[in-house]
This record gives C-alpha cells, structure tokens and sequence, in this order.
C-alpha cells in the first residue's frame, strides 16, 4: 500500500451517502502531509460497511501512518513481541499483579461511571486489557497505539472474543490529528492510559496535547484512568540510593540528581521482561493533576501500587495468579472524572 515516503491512501468515495467527508477528513490528512512531508497523495481503495463514519476515517489514516512512525524508538521496542515463557515463574506473578491493579482500576471506574459502554485505550500495546472489559459489561472498545505490530495483536485480540466489538489503530496518541480524530469521535465512557502516559512528558506540549485530546474524547462525567511510575517513589529512590538503582526485576538511571521540572526530566528504564533501557520521563503528581485539570478534569482517587495489597483476599488475586513484590510500588494509578467540557462548538 506503501512505498517509503510515497503513500497511497484509500479513501472511499462519497457513492455511500452515509459518510460525512466533513473537516476532520480533510484537516486530517492536511495535518499528516504537513507535518511529515509526504510528498504525494493517491486516492484508491473502497470502505467496509460495518463501520461507523469515525472508524472509517481513522481506518484510512492506518494506512497512511505506518511509515511516518515506522522509525521512532519506542513503536520499535513495543513492536517486539516478548512470549509469555521468556519469563520467570516471579516475573509472571508480578505482571499478573499489575494486571490485577488495572483490573480493579477499570472496574472502580466502571462502577462510578453510568452507563460505561464505551471504552478507549490510548497506547493500547498488544490489547491486553480487552479480556479486562467483559466482566465490566464494556462492550465497545477502541485501541490507539504507534507499535504497528502491536496494535496487530490487539486486532486478533478484538477477533478472537465476541463480547467486546471495536478497533484498533496505529497512530501517535500524542499528535494533534489523533485530538481532531478524537474530538469527533467523542462520548467515550472511559478513556485509559496504562503504563504509557509518561512517554507524553517529554516536553509540556505533548504532555498538555495529549491530555487535552483525552478530554476531547471523554463525555461529561466520563472517567480518565491511568498507571504511571510515581514520582515520589522515584524521587525518594534516588535521593536515598543516587543516580542509579534497581533490583533483579528493574533498573532506573537519571542523568543527574537535579530536581525534577515539570516536563523532560528523563530516566532509562527497565522492567525485565517488558521493557528495556527506553527512556521515559518523570510525571509530577501535581503536573498532572493541573494539566487535567485545566481540560476539565478532577482528580477522584490515585494510589500507589502498594495499597492495592488490601485487595489480597479479593477472589481476582487469587484467580489472576497476582504476587506482589516491593518493585511494583514503583507505580501508581490515577483516575480522573471530567467535570465539564469547554467547547467550541
Ligand atoms: C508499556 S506499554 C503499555 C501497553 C498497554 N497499555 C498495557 O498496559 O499493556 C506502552 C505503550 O505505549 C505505546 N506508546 C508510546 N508512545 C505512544 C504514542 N505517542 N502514541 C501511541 N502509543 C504510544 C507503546 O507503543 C506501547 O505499546
């Protein structure tokens, strides 16, 4: 479908009566030829009719951004698939413990979010959380991710169970056309971000782009979840043990021991068996809480990855086969309702 910097784009012609080819199309592809210099356009393919007019626009951008994100760090990292028996018996059990923290996170929103039908997965990996749906009666599910391979396995993931219908797309979450995508799409019950939202605080630009197109996507009273390195843990780590540390399971790096900015204060990460020497940057509790803020958001709960210990006796723990160790109170989880929705419109 694509060539190097040459894309050929399949855009379905208005014979269906039943699209809008409105401004998000166009501005859409503006922006993308804009911003990567793609030197020319061809228009060809057809649509498939079961999708809406949102997911028909967003399927015609899968095919036009690959090779615009093919050469970024990070997609390449996440692109690898890491199988389940490259990984110790203990490993296992701390993944499943933080699966079991999402889990409970993704139920307490469901609970205080009426109706929660509609769910969008922004740097959705492989679609691990999809199987996390079903027992929150979620039954639409939109995935957003730029690891081209990953959001592949998400799609079989979407395949492979009939209780969650939905998508998945490759796409940088950070950009402002994934907002314009977004902001049509809009009404999403639940908008999640796990384990990826610190790849955003790079610089204040992203990070605000990135939470302001959360919030175009979430209706009112909608909620806003998220796990993330914590920064006090991290800051506390690094006063008492230095630049360096870890254990067996992880290792953080800072270049120095200036104190954290708001945005672009860098770490290498690894968390065996998941990720490896990638660079990832500090979110501040109190930054993250003002930029959702100034989009509308309030802050309803947030606990370190410790606290979820209480839950031990809940039959999860047991079934999701869940070991707590000291590494995971690296993180922490965030869950955010939006209050209200300044719009333009
Ligand atoms: C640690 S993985 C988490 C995946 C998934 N959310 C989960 O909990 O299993 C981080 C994900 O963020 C994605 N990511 C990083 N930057 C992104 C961006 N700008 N746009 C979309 N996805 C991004 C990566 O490709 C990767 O799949």
């Amino acid at each position: 479908m694509y060539e190097d910097s040459i894309v050929s784009v399949s855009l379905p012609g208005p014979k269906t009566g039943r699209c809008s080819y409105g401004d998000v199309h166009t501005h859409t592809l503006a922006c993308l030829l804009l911003s990567n210099n793609v030197p020319e356009w061809k228009v060809t393919v057809g649509f498939s009719e079961q999708w809406t007019d949102t997911f028909l626009v967003l399927k015609v951008l899968k095919v036009l951004h690959p090779p615009v994100i093919r050469k970024m760090d990070i997609s390449r990292h996440y692109n690898k698939h890491r199988p389940r028996h490259e990984t110790s018996h203990e490993m296992i059990g701390i993944r499943n413990f933080h699966n079991f923290v999402k889990s409970m996170l993704i139920s307490e929103a469901s609970k205080v979010t009426e109706p929660h039908t509609r769910y969008l997965d922004m740097c959705c990996g492989n679609g691990g959380d999809i199987s996390k749906l079903v027992h929150n009666n979620i039954t639409e599910y939109f995935g957003m991710d730029i690891a081209n391979h990953a959001v592949e396995r998400a799609l079989e993931r979407i395949k492979d169970q009939s209780s969650v219908t939905g998508d998945a797309i490759s796409f940088n979450a950070f950009s402002y056309t994934a907002g314009h995508m977004l902001d049509n799409m809009r009404n999403f019950d639940i908008v999640s971000c796990q384990f990826a939202i610190h790849y955003a605080f790079c610089d204040e630009t992203t990070a605000r782009t990135f939470i302001q197109n959360v919030a175009y996507a979430l209706r009112v009273g909608g909620s806003f979840i998220i796990t993330v390195p914590d920064a006090d843990f991290l800051q506390k780590s690094r006063k008492l043990l230095g630049k360096k540390f870890g254990d067996q399971h992880y290792s953080v790096k800072f270049d120095s021991l200036n104190e954290f900015s708001d945005f672009g204060t860098a770490y290498e990460f690894t968390f065996k068996g998941a990720v490896e020497k990638l660079k990832e940057y500090v979110v501040k509790h109190d930054v993250l809480v003002r930029l959702c803020k100034d989009c509308g958001m309030h802050l309803k709960s947030s606990k370190n990855f410790s606290e979820y210990v209480e839950y031990k006796e809940h039959a999860l723990w047991n079934r999701m086969g869940a070991i707590y160790h000291d590494v995971s109170r690296i993180y922490k989880t965030y869950h955010f309702k939006m209050d209200e929705y300044t719009s333009d419109e």
